[in-house]
């Protein structure tokens, strides 16, 4: 396949970015998106040029690093998938993709392809764990969790804090990763004891940053790779008035 790639290049974080054209020759179907750009950069190196920074890590789904919006839509056109598990061969010979980075305030760019996720990574210090004295593993059964909740529980876990969510989302919120960290936490017996500063922590944490809030157009759930519901919203919200009214 040959494709017209239109891709976001940007210097640094306050140099001024813009979409520079590019011809991606030979691309065969069964090449992963990101094994796509690779193959751009390599002949963009051949011809003494700078190569397109973007983030990767895994290329499996698994560690949330690939960022990328794929002609307007974050992780591109499939759903429950992230771009580095989108394959070639849903494009067609001679398409145009766009490619750019997530946009939002709170994820500056910090070059081409490339943004600074780290406000997710304060949102989590400031109560997306849970804080135990370090012993000896207890027995599994000593702690029982009826089979529901666990898997209710690890559905939550699932998110892999790529930052889709907020890319998608009109007002740049971080409330489905949030609430993912906080109903994964809250329905767990071990996370229980924290759960109403947790929430309070992390939503205030969140404003800190810049993200913005929800205004329930589900485009989060929309592009999620793991699918992570927007019920999870609902519960993080019962769990601010919970916590809210338990400190009255
Ligand atoms: S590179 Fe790890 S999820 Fe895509």
């Amino acid at each position: 396949m040959r494709l017209n790639l239109k891709i976001w290049r940007q210097a640094g974080p306050n140099a001024a970015g813009r979409l520079v054209d590019y011809v991606a020759e030979n691309v065969s179907p069964d090449m992963s998106f990101l094994e796509m750009l690779d193959v751009v950069n390599e002949s963009l190196l051949r011809k003494g040029e700078e190569s397109i920074a973007f983030d990767s890590d895994c290329r499996e789904g698994i560690c949330g690093m690939c960022s990328l919006v794929v002609n307007g839509v974050p992780h591109g056109p499939d759903r429950g998938t992230t771009v580095c598990q989108l394959h070639m061969r849903r494009f067609k010979d001679g398409d145009t993709i766009t490619i750019e980075p997530w946009r939002a305030r709170a994820f500056p760019v910090v070059k081409d392809l490339v943004v600074d996720r780290s406000a997710f990574d304060r949102i989590i210090a400031a109560g997306g764990y849970v804080s135990i004295n370090c012993g000896g593993a207890p027995d599994g059964n000593a702690i029982p969790i009826p089979k529901d909740v666990a898997e209710a529980a690890m559905d939550s876990a699932q998110c892999i804090a790529c930052g889709a969510c907020v890319a998608a989302c009109k007002n740049a919120s971080a409330h489905l990763f949030m609430s993912a960290k906080i109903s994964q936490l809250a329905l767990l017996p071990q996370g229980d004891a924290e759960r109403e500063r947790r929430v309070v922590a992390m939503i205030e944490q969140a404003d800190a940053e810049g993200f913005g809030s929800c205004s329930n157009e589900a485009e989060c759930e929309a592009v999620c790779p793991k699918e992570i519901p927007i019920s999870n919203i609902a519960k993080m919200t019962r769990e601010y008035v919970r916590a809210v009214l338990a400190a009255k």
